[in-house]
């Protein structure tokens, strides 16, 4: 029980770190939260940012899940990887470090799936690249792959898998409301992108 709390503190943690928002302020003088969509996630990064940021939001935000996964082998636990990951995606979106508020879950979930099972991870990519080739959308796409995963789940026989997909998916949702808000009205940012906040 000790080290199942242990390694769910050590999770959060780790999903706590932001480096979305300390990319911006160490070396570009800028707090993220204050342009774009104000998200401290990936696709803001490249936004505002610049590519270069994006690209390592994009890795470490991923890399924070894949290490709260791997926590069980390290402390030689057979308790789910994905469980233990939540810790991380709880951490992500409710950061310690920003007054708990955080991102949109979708990088750092990716992560713990990665962890997890890497050829689901594989296959929930291909088909977030996919929807981004046809819609051109990041948050549409991940909210697609996100309930693809849950269909493909099901191939795997794998309860918690099925259930953590299908919770992941609620909680991916609900944190893209703005998203799907601007999707409805047709002002959803778009790659390379081009954003039409306020406009
Ligand atoms: O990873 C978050 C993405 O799906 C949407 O981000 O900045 O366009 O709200 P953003």
């Amino acid at each position: 029980m000790f080290t199942t709390i242990l390694m769910f503190m050590l999770s959060y943690l780790i999903g706590s770190l932001v480096p979305g928002f300390w990319v911006g302020k160490i070396f570009y003088n800028k707090d993220i939260r204050d342009e774009g969509s104000g998200n401290i996630g990936t696709t803001n990064s490249f936004r505002v940012l610049g590519v270069k940021a994006g690209v390592t939001v994009l890795v470490l935000d991923l890399l924070k899940g894949t290490a709260a996964g791997l926590l069980p082998l390290l402390f030689h636990s057979n308790i789910n990887p994905m469980l233990v990951g939540i810790g991380a995606i709880f951490g992500h979106t409710f950061s310690v470090w920003i007054g708990f508020k955080g991102g949109k879950a979708v990088a750092t979930s990716a992560g713990v799936l990665l962890a997890y099972n890497p050829v689901f991870f594989l296959i929930i990519v291909m088909i977030f690249i996919a929807m981004l080739a046809i819609s051109s959308m990041v948050s549409l796409s991940s909210m697609v792959s996100f309930s693809c995963a849950i269909i493909i789940s099901l191939y795997y026989h794998d309860l918690i898998l099925t259930i953590v997909a299908i919770s992941l998916t609620i909680f991916v949702f609900y944190r893209h409301r703005s998203n799907i808000s601007r999707i409805k009205n047709g002002t959803e940012s778009t790659i390379p992108f081009g954003w039409y906040y306020n406009h």
